[in-house]
């Protein structure tokens, strides 16, 4: 009896620590880990050091729906004569010989079913970094908002935007 629920409190013990670490590891996985890129390309260089201006490479973002991430060309603007003996830059080059444009991994995404314009906000005010933000900080760029309806609610409420649902489903 007693050995009995002992093994129940074991078990129950564990099982908690099992349904944590896993929610953890989900949470993790989603949320903040940054994916590994074909070309380790650095924000916190290009911006933090460099000083570049993020509409240097993401140039359709204060006039479109997308920000867009920069074509092959742009980098190599700079990079046929920069930093040319760096083993990155090499694969860099290669793509550029083999005119394969870089497979970048997205890590900011909303689903098909919502309507998002970088313009507006942009145009309201607003900073990168409220939603995605220090780049200048981040050697890999990794999701740090979650882009959940609750995130965009919450600041529309503070912000006395719209909370229509057609604002953001149409
Ligand atoms: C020299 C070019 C360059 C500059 C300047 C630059 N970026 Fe980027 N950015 C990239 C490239 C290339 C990627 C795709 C690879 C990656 O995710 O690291 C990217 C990806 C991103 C992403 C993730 C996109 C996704 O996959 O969802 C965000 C967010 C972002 N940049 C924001 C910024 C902000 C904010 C600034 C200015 C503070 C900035 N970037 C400046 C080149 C640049
Ligand atoms: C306006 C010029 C400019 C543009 C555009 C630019 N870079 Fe750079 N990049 C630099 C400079 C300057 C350095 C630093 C060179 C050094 O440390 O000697 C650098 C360094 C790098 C490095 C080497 C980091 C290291 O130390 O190993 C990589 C990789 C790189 N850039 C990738 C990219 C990619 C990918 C793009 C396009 C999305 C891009 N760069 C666009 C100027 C630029
Ligand atoms: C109000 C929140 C918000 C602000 C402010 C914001 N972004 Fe975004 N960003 C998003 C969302 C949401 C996505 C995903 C869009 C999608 O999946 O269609 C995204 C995606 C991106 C991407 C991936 C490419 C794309 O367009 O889908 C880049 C690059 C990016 N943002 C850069 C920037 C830069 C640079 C700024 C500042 C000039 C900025 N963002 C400001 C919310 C924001
Ligand atoms: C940090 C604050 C902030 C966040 C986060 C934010 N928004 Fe907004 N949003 C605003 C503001 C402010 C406006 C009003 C802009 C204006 O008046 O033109 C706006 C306007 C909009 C509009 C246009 C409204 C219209 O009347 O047409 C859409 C669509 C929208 N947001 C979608 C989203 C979605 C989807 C998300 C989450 C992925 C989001 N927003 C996250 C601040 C935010
Ligand atoms: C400011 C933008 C915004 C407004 C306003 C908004 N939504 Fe959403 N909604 C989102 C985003 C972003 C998602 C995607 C969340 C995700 O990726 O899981 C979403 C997802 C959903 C989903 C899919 C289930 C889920 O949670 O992912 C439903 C259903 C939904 N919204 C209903 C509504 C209804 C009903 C209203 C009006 C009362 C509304 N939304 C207003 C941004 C918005």
């Amino acid at each position: 009896m007693k050995s009995r629920i002992f093994n129940g409190i074991v078990f129950l013990y564990f099982g908690f620590f099992a349904v944590i670490t896993l929610g953890f590891a989900v949470y993790w996985h989603d949320f903040k880990k940054a994916p590994e890129q074909p070309i380790d390309f650095s924000h916190e260089l290009h911006v933090g050091q460099l000083k570049f201006a993020c509409t240097l490479c993401h140039q359709t973002v204060e006039r479109a729906i997308s920000a867009s991430v920069p074509p092959l060309s742009k980098c190599m603007e700079c990079h046929k004569a920069v930093a040319t003996d760096k083993e990155e830059v090499k694969k860099l080059t290669q793509y550029w010989e083999n005119q394969e444009p870089i497979p970048w991994e997205k890590v900011y995404s909303v689903p098909e079913h919502v309507y998002f314009s970088h313009k507006r906000h942009i145009k309201a005010g607003l900073d990168c970094s409220n939603c995605h933000g220090e780049l200048a900080a981040q050697a890999r760029v990794r999701k740090v908002t979650t882009l959940k309806m609750g995130f965009c609610i919450d600041c529309h409420k503070a912000r006395d935007a719209s909370r229509d649902c057609y604002t953001c489903h149409k």
